[in-house]
This record gives C-alpha cells, structure tokens and sequence, in this order.
C-alpha cells in the first residue's frame, strides 16, 4: 500500500493538497451538522441518546465527505453561483449527513450479538454494550429512517434542490442500503462465515456489503453538484474501485492493524473464519492488489484535472489509512 506520508502529493499529481487539513476540516462540518440535527431533532429518551452516542462517535466521515468531494468535482458553471449559496450549501451537507446516518446504523445492526457481536466500535462500546441489545436494534431502525426524513425535509434539501433529482438521489440511496445492495452483502458475508469463498465471489461480496454505499455518496453529490451522465460514468469507475479497495485495506488492517488506532477490535476475521484477501491471495499480493485499484481509480477521475485533486487524495487515504 502507499506510503502514508504520500498520501497527500504523489497519487493525486498536485503537491499542494492538504490532506490531514481537508479532512479536518471536512469532518468539522459534517459533525457541525450532525449536531445541528440531534440538537433540533432529538430528545433525552433511551434511543435518541443511543443514536447519538453511535451517530457523534469519532467516525472518519469518509462517505459524507467523499459526497462533497464528488459535488465540488463536478460542480459547473451554471449552477455555481447555486453551490456558493449557503442554502445549497446547507442542502449538500445535510445529504452527506443522511448517507452518514445510514453508515452508523449498518454499523450498530454489524456489531449486534447476532451478526458480528462485537463490543468496540469507533473507540468505544458498541451500541448494544452501551445500551442494550433491543435498543441498539432500534436506534439503528432509527437512524435508517432518519436518514430518509432527514432527506426529504421541506425545510432544507426539498426546498433548494429540484424535486426530480432529489428523487433520484432518494432511490440511488434505498437501493445501495437495500436488499440488493449492503443488506444483500451483509447476508452474503454471514452466509461465508466457515467458508472459504473464491476471489470473485469475494469481490462481489464487498462491492456489495461496502462498495454499494460508497458509490452511492459519490453518484449522491455528483447529483447535487449538477453532474452531466458522463461525468457521473467517470465517477463511478472511480467510486467502484475505491470502495473495492477500502474493503481490501479493510480486511488488511484487521491482520496488522493497531486496535487502539482503529478504535475497534482486530484479528476478528480469522476467529470467525471471515474470508478476506489477506486470507484468500495473502498480505503482500493483497496490498498490491489496493494500489492497482487506487491507480485505476485516479485514472478514471483524471479527466476532471485539478478539480479532482480532494477526490484524487481521498483515493490514497483509503489505503493508507491506519484507521
Ligand atoms: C467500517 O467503516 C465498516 C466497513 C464498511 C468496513 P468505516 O471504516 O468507514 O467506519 P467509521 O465510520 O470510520 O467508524
Ligand atoms: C461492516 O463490515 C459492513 C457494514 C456495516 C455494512 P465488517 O463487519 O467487515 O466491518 P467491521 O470490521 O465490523 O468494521
Ligand atoms: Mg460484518
Ligand atoms: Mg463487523
């Protein structure tokens, strides 16, 4: 995998970017916002509390912001004056903000007894430790739904967005949590455990579990940012290869990485019989294997140029990332 330290210049062709900075700051105003809506939105019952411990928890936030990073990518010219606006701006935050919700709750239902019955997630308890079980299977329910209310407001989204590409993006969001989508994945995974699936069945298996919502952040703010089918198309390439990848260093930091980094346990995979990459075409070929889809990544996005650059340095995180 990319040295982490390259993260910010080689890849993505520009030495300027500034990576830890972006992301800084990105995640600042996805939290801002976050926050906006349990403080508008929420009460001090049991489940409003366990959706916000699970929703403010230290995530990396990398959806919600490869959904803006995919916006300002494609953003033209006539709808520019639109994205400087700050109601437009309000608007594509608070969809980054729904993709988010839908995360966390695939996070909490992950973690329950019944599936991957894990107990630290994000740094600390796993909902259904913290809370209990029936809880965090609600708040997740919550947090799903929420994220559509959140969607459809009249008060943000509705009102600066034009009705049938906000349609869209609601269907391009239902499909990628749904049945055919991450669900589809999860169940696949749970059907693997004990197994040992070949190379392409895995593949098919995480492009669904992880893939899915990862595309859907980026064709979700490519929409917002006015993209043309063509741009979207290149886009796309982009996304399925970067959320192949994610998973690919997904599994490998479950073998070499730190716990107290990542905030969640490791070594899970090979108690529970997982397969991964690691375990399937082993650890060097694997990280091999993340740089090869990185590279078709950045390539499939070097026709935007410069405006690529955030998206462009989003691609080496997710491999370099040791969380
Ligand atoms: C973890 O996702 C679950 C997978 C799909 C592998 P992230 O690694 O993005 O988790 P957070 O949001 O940073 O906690
Ligand atoms: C989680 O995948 C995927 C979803 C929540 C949809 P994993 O079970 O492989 O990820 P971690 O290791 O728990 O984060
Ligand atoms: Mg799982
Ligand atoms: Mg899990």
């Amino acid at each position: 995998m990319s040295n982490p330290s390259s993260t910010s210049s080689g890849s993505s062709g520009s030495t300027s970017f500034d990576l830890p900075r972006f992301l800084a700051d990105q995640r600042n105003i996805i939290n801002k916002s976050l926050a906006g809506i349990i403080e508008r939105e929420f009460d001090d019952s049991r489940l409003c509390r366990a959706m916000s411990y699970s929703l403010m928890a230290p995530g990396k936030r990398l959806r919600p912001i490869l959904c803006l990073a995919a916006a300002e990518t494609v953003e033209c010219s006539d709808i520019r004056s639109d994205i400087g606006f700050p109601p437009f701006h309000d608007a594509m935050v608070t969809a980054a903000c729904a993709i988010e919700m839908v995360h966390t709750y695939s996070l909490i239902h992950d973690d329950l007894p019944a599936m991957d019955n894990d107990e630290l997630r994000r740094g600390q308890p796993t909902c259904h430790v913290k809370f209990d079980e029936a809880t965090a299977i609600l708040a997740g329910d919550a947090l799903l739904t929420l994220a559509f209310e959140t969607l459809s407001s009249q008060r943000v989204l509705a009102a600066v967005v034009q009705p049938d590409i906000l349609l869209q993006i609601i269907g391009i969001l239902s499909r990628a949590a749904g049945y055919k989508g991450m669900i589809e994945g999860q169940v696949q995974d749970m059907i693997a455990e004990g197994k040992t699936l070949d190379l392409e069945s895995l593949k098919r298996m995480h492009s669904l579990k992880t893939g899915a919502l990862i595309s859907a952040s980026i064709t979700i703010g490519a929409l917002l940012g006015g993209a043309t089918p063509d741009q979207i198309r290149h886009l796309d390439t982009y996304a399925r290869h970067i959320g192949l990848a994610f998973q690919v260093a997904d599994d490998i930091l479950n073998v070499e990485g730190d716990p107290d980094k990542m905030g969640k346990s490791v070594r899970t995979d090979r108690d529970r019989n997982k397969s991964t990459f690691p375990g399937i075409i082993g650890l060097e070929p694997s990280k091999r294997f993340a740089d090869e889809l990185i590279n078709n990544a950045l390539q499939a996005i070097k026709v935007f140029g410069t405006k690529a650059d955030a998206l462009s340095a989003l691609a080496s995180y997710v491999i370099s990332r040791k969380r």
